[in-house]
């Protein structure tokens, strides 16, 4: 696995392949990586006969006050788990090179409000913007045939594919099923920040969203009394929840009777994590 940290071996190694005629799959990631990322991995060499993956912590995607600093760093376990994974390129850039004018003087992706400012961007002002940026840059160093999302950051997968719509990059988008530990919680980074009894109640969002989706299939149509209980159930979980939404898969608007596309987001704060999570499906319609 070759490791670049700068943009010149990067695109030199990476011309070399297309002169070969090796499509190139990518996945962008901010590093400790558990299964979940795997699995993306996995897909890419699927999918291409080259798979670089980034990792690269973007603090623009975090507010004033989140994580960065505490953001859990693991950047010689990472790169074992990629060359064990058959990875070929691994990018490491530094922040002078994503950012070369500093963090707040860069060209940026401006994301619609009605798609970057509901969700998880209404308690993450300027999330989305930063997501946006940083992957359109991460796109332009790459230029990959296609590149491997998570679903677990569904909306993430949303302003992305219409960003790549919005601004004609050419890549293909793969969303990738959410990977889950063997009680339902969604495999994410920020687990790292649950104590062992909140990792014991951190279920609690899954089973939650499973419950709504059961209520939804049996017929329930009162989307609003469903978000409702679906707080009360997180509360009662010893959670404290953002957002439980009902809503339309493809464009995220929120579902009204006769919609059957629905996907159901979630968001809670548990001690230090915030947790994200998500169920998709489909209504007979009848
Ligand atoms: P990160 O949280 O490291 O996630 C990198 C990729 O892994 C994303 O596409 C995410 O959706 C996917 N992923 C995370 N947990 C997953 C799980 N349990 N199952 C399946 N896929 C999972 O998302 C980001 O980084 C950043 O916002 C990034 C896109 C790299 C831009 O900075």
């Amino acid at each position: 696995m070759l490791v670049c940290a700068e943009t010149a071996p990067l695109r030199q190694q990476l011309a070399a392949w297309r002169r070969a005629g090796d499509r190139i799959a990518f996945v962008p990631t901010m590093g400790n990586l558990h299964a979940g990322h795997l699995r993306l991995v996995e897909v890419a060499r699927q999918q291409a006969e080259r798979v670089v993956v980034s990792i690269f912590v973007n603090p623009l995607q975090f507010a004033a006050g989140e994580d960065l600093a505490a953001y859990p760093r693991t950047p010689a376990e990472d790169a074992s788990a990629l060359e064990l994974a058959g990875v070929d390129l691994l990018f490491l850039p530094a922040e002078e090179l994503i950012y070369p004018h500093g963090r707040k003087a860069i060209c940026r992706v401006t994301v619609p409000p009605e798609l970057g400012e509901i969700l998880c961007g209404a308690s993450r002002p300027g999330h989305f913007d930063g997501v946006a940026t940083v992957v359109c840059k991460l796109f332009n160093l790459v230029q990959p045939d296609l590149a491997c999302l998570g679903r677990k950051d569904y909306q993430q997968l949303r302003v992305l594919q219409r960003m790549v719509r919005d601004l004609n990059i050419p890549v293909r988008l793969l969303g990738v099923d959410t990977v889950r530990e063997a009680d339902g919680l969604a495999m994410s980074s920020r687990n790292a920040y649950l104590t062992p009894e909140q990792r014991q109640q951190a279920p609690a969002l899954y089973r939650t969203l499973q419950r709504l989706a059961g209520r939804l299939q049996a017929g329930e149509q009162d989307f609003a009394a469903l978000q409702a209980e679906g707080m009360r159930l997180l509360e009662e979980a010893g959670l404290r929840p953002d957002y439980v939404s009902i809503r339309c898969r493809g464009d995220l608007r929120p579902a009204v009777t006769g919609d059957t596309e629905l996907v159901i987001l979630a968001a809670a704060y548990l001690g230090r994590a915030r947790l994200i999570d998500n169920l998709r499906l489909a209504l007979s319609g009848g």
